[in-house]
């Protein structure tokens, strides 16, 4: 298991500060809220600013209420390009940042998620296609670290195999949440799925297993489509499986202001999805393509961003982090 934050270097990409902190906590400065912790539990920052490491913060939030118990989110649309991947690897980094112990299910052949934090698995590489038949035994040496507590289950084209190996759907059901079980006896609480652009086996797998369901979708027609088909999929799944349904959000990416179709989509999105839509779009911006080019995620750039405060919403949203802090609460 991911060994303790305090072994860590000050090269770790993503350390939480305490400023990020106080915009949840309602502290009036930065430190204030350094008061709380005991300076061994802290990490002296290049620059000379205290970095909060992850468990540390997970000592706190824990005991303020925060409810690290184990849940597996998958984002889903089965049209490409609408910020599946990007959600995923922004959204495990913010989570992890907030204490999660967190693992990333790359199920994308494709493998975007592992490129973009450098991970792609070498041929030998174990990937979810050698994995799910024993999990127990294969997990743990299959997984990459990102950080000490940000693992990777990579992916490559040999996750293709899966609509062959998952023909049959009761190793659709037990799949994916094989894996998952075996991720929570392992001491994760939270995994993240990011799913190719398909319904295919997969992905009705992921379903099964998912707690949560985030369908990330953009203005254009076609990844709106999708959301509705992927909407009905997960109804007729869970219904033939006989699964209680995940929770099922809906997140508006790429949102632009600026563009009249961006605006108008968001309003028809408002009105037919009013009890899906996360209550907080992703604004378009340039953070991501640099970020990708520099493998990170938009979390390791430096300064603020919008990219970096709407998915820092999100993960609130997502993880409920917001109702466990009032405003100006010590
Ligand atoms: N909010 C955003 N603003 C700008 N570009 C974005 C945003 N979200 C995603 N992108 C870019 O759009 C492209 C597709 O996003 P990606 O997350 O890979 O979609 P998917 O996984 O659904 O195919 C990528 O190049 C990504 O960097
Ligand atoms: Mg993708």
């Amino acid at each position: 298991m991911p060994t303790d934050n305090r072994q860590l270097t000050t090269d770790s990409q993503h350390i939480l500060t305490a400023n990020e902190l106080i915009s949840l906590t309602g502290h009036q400065k930065a430190g204030d809220i350094l008061k709380s912790f005991d300076k061994k539990d802290l990490l002296k920052m290049p620059g000379g600013k205290w970095g909060i490491p992850a468990q540390t913060v997970k000592a706190y939030f824990s005991e303020r209420g925060v409810d690290y118990s184990f849940k597996v989110v998958a984002h889903i649309n089965l049209k490409g390009g609408t910020g599946k991947t990007t959600s995923t690897i922004s959204a495990a980094v913010r989570a992890m940042q907030y204490g999660f112990r967190t693992c990333i299910l790359d199920m994308d052949p494709q493998g975007n998620a592992s490129l973009a934090f450098d991970r792609i698995p070498e041929e030998d590489d174990p990937i979810f296609c050698d994995v799910w038949q024993n999990p127990a035994e294969m997990i743990m040496g299959s997984l990459r670290a990102i950080e000490e507590n940000l693992h990777i289950l990579p992916s490559s084209l040999e996750n293709s195999l899966l609509d062959v190996q998952l023909m049959n759907p009761a190793l659709q059901k037990h799949a994916v949440r094989g894996v998952c079980d075996e991720l929570k006896k392992k001491g994760f609480d939270l995994v993240i799925i990011d799913c190719p652009p398909s319904l295919g086996t997969a992905v009705i797998s992921t379903i099964c297993a998912a707690d949560v369901v985030v369908i990330p979708l953009c203005s254009d027609i076609f990844s709106m489509k999708g959301a509705k088909l992927t909407l009905s999929e997960i109804s007729s799944i869970c219904e033939a499986f006989h699964l209680e349904p995940p929770v099922t959000d809906i997140l508006y990416t790429k949102f632009d202001k600026r563009v009249k179709t961006s605006v108008n989509a968001l309003h028809q999105i408002s009105s037919e999805y009013q009890e899906f839509l996360i209550p907080v779009p992703i604004r378009t911006s340039a953070e991501f393509s640099k970020a990708i080019e520099k493998k990170k995620t938009v979390f390791a750039l430096k300064g603020k961003s919008s990219a970096k405060e709407d998915y820092d919403k999100y993960v609130r949203y997502l993880l409920k982090l917001d109702s466990n802090f009032k405003r100006g609460e010590k």
